[in-house]
């Protein structure tokens, strides 16, 4: 039997030809936390600990199937976001921490104010709609997406998280069909934005394991979302409300230009907390 110190190395020489040595230790200290209930804190302390064999089995199994390339988060079926665990699968974008930072973005705008509706479009694992339907005082919130398989695990998570949630399926390129005349505060979308050209720039186990029609657009339209969106948003948003975007870094500016063009009066460009223009903010 090893150590976990021993076990660590086993994953970074195992896994160097997909993951790099820091990315290799990230993921076994996900894993440790998941199947040993152990921390970074704790892990750090306790590195040269024997593991009993029951432990470190499940971490080899751990390491198998990662050397497959599958994210961790689909081998392990849930993700961390916001404070909670949310279910993931094949058919759901993996909630990314810059999404995290968007919606408390939002809870800060919108703390102490009740009684709001809103509406997340592409909702994916209904991270982001569950999110601000917890976090928020009597909010009324809908969530839409193109995929049935995705909302039926944002169904399964807001039932999880005692979330009321109104999930609907529909194409947001359709909205003129498929909207009747309700009215929201806060409209909230993390579109699909990577053009084909930044595709070959990614991780393969993105590539290869998350849903293509969460990640990507045509080269040609790499705003066709923002442009329908905020066309829905010129029509459904009430009078004093907010427009929230995730974006793609490389086309903040362009994004925030087609907003002032469409006619809102403010568009306001966040940074993440690794200073990359993550946000627009529209009212
Ligand atoms: C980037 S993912 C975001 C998922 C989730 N909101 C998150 O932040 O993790 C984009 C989502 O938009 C959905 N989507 C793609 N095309 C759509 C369309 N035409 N109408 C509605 N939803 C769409 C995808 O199925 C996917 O769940």
């Amino acid at each position: 039997m090893g150590t976990l110190l021993q076990i660590r190395q086993n994953y970074i020489d195992k896994l160097s030809s997909i993951y790099d040595a820091e990315e290799a230790k990230a993921l076994f200290q996900i894993g440790v936390e998941a199947l040993m209930g152990i921390n970074k804190l704790q892990l750090s302390l306790q590195l040269q600990n024997q593991l009993n064999s029951v432990d470190e089995t499940a971490l080899q199994d751990l390491l198998v199937d990662l050397s497959t390339g599958k994210p961790i988060q689909h081998i392990l079926g849930h993700a961390p976001f916001y404070g909670a665990e949310f279910l993931v699968n094949a058919h759901t974008l993996i909630p990314r921490p810059e999404t995290e930072e968007l919606v408390d973005l939002i809870l800060r705008d919108h703390q102490n104010q009740e009684n709001l509706r809103l509406i997340d479009i592409g909702t994916g694992s209904g991270c982001i709609a569950i999110s601000l339907q917890n976090n928020l005082k009597n909010a009324n919130t809908v969530a839409v997406d193109i995929s049935q398989d995705a909302l039926a695990i944002a169904r399964e998570n807001a039932k999880r998280q005692k979330a009321t949630v109104d999930f609907r399926c529909l194409d947001i390129l359709e909205w003129e069909l498929t909207f009747g005349d309700e009215t929201y505060d806060i409209i909230v979308s993390n579109p699909p934005y990577i053009t084909e050209e930044e595709m070959s720039s990614m991780h393969h186990n993105v590539l290869q394991h998350e849903p293509h029609s969460a990640l990507f657009v045509p080269q040609e339209a790499p705003l066709l979302f923002y442009d329908y969106i905020a066309d829905f948003a010129l029509t459904h948003l009430k009078p004093n409300g907010h427009l929230y975007f995730e974006i793609n870094q490389y086309l903040a500016q362009e994004t925030k230009d087609l907003m002032l063009k469409k006619g809102f009066k403010n568009a306001v460009i966040f940074e993440d907390i690794n200073a990359v223009p993550r946000m627009l903010k529209v009212y």
